[in-house]
């Protein structure tokens, strides 16, 4: 017997009996839930920024999530990072098969060029930069950026699908406008209709914190969601699906002293707190946040989310890989 196994494992094959433990009852995820604290990443974020040049590469601190073997993912379908750009600097145009976001932290007025338009960005904004689109960034203030990119590169890499290309020049030449995405589709349900293109990606490549703090505001006396609070999904204008083929993007508010109820779904996501206080229990581990901390949610995690002011809203910003969990028909949800 030992022998039969011996041949088998030597010819490149195994039998299904040996394999019997991996078809789990439920899913157990390898990585696990971590919180990254603010005052943590914020120090080491400036020190880069005195030590490292921004060069040709991004100077961008790169979230490993713990249970993931030091492999360049904070999910498993997804990086986080925390990106530092100084007055005056830039970031060289390239393009890369992985999806992007930037969630702006700090810093007013920096832009992010895709595709020949410039994104002036604020805090609290959301930028997209879709699959294979020339990107670079600029710093013309006199204050320093800092914002959280989210893309989907451990999941493009297991699908091996990465491609990357730098551009020859620093910058991709200006074709468009500033904003022009935002004046085009930025109206909120209203959709030119002489623009014909529907990209797998939003065409909005920024939306504002103004227009999101205002439809928190406007909805803060609704139930919500006895999950997620008061929550919403960035959609693409024209579909009304996710902004991006691979990543949702969700803003959710905790009223001062809201404890919301537990539940688990599949699919994977990192939190980035944007303002208040409170807490995120997962799995019985209890994640206390505040401005600025990064918290990842391995996939059905029984997790649940509090506000522990009673004064002050909290906001959290999200990244979730649920639209390729529900593309692929795997989303499952229950609650706890
Ligand atoms: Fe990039
Ligand atoms: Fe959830």
């Amino acid at each position: 017997m030992r022998d039969f196994h011996e041949r088998m494992h030597a010819a490149g094959v195994y039998g299904l009996w040996e394999l019997a433990s991996q078809m789990t009852k439920h899913p157990e995820p390898k990585a696990v839930a971590h919180i990254w604290k603010a005052s943590l990443l914020d120090a080491m974020i400036r020190e880069a920024g005195e030590v490292v040049p921004v060069g040709e590469e991004r100077r961008a601190l790169q979230l490993f999530n713990p249970g993931l073997d030091g492999r360049w993912a904070t999910t498993n379908t997804m990086i986080a990072a925390i990106q530092l750009l100084l007055p005056g600097e830039t970031a060289r145009a390239h393009r890369h098969t992985p999806t992007a976001i930037r969630f702006i932290m700090e810093g007013d007025g920096a832009y992010t060029a895709v595709d020949g338009e410039r994104v002036y960005m604020r805090p609290g904004d959301l930028v997209l930069t879709p699959s294979w689109a020339w990107h670079d960034h600029g710093n013309e203030t006199d204050t320093p950026v800092v914002w959280m990119d989210g893309l989907d590169v451990p999941l493009v890499q297991f699908l091996n699908a990465m491609f990357f290309q730098m551009h020859d020049a620093r910058e991709f030449p200006l074709t468009k406008a500033h904003n022009a995405s935002e004046r085009l589709h930025g109206a909120g349900g209203l959709t030119p209709t002489w623009v014909k293109e529907r990209p797998r990606s939003s065409p909005l490549l920024l939306y504002s914190w103004e227009a999101t703090w205002k439809s928190l505001q406007a909805l803060r006396d609704e139930k919500g969601d006895e999950h997620d609070g008061i929550a919403f999904e960035y959609t693409h204008p024209q579909t009304g699906g996710p902004v991006l083929p691979t990543m949702s993007c969700w803003i959710q508010m905790l009223r001062p002293g809201e404890r919301l109820r537990a539940h688990r779904h599949t699919g994977s996501a990192v939190y980035c707190v944007v303002q208040g206080t409170g807490e995120t229990i997962i799995d019985g581990r209890r994640f206390a946040w505040e401005k600025g901390d990064i918290l990842t949610l391995p996939s059905w995690a029984l997790h649940e989310h509090a506000n522990r002011s009673s004064r002050d809203p909290a906001v959290l910003f999200s990244i979730q890989d649920r639209p390729v969990v529900e593309a692929l028909g795997l989303y499952r949800e229950e609650a706890g």
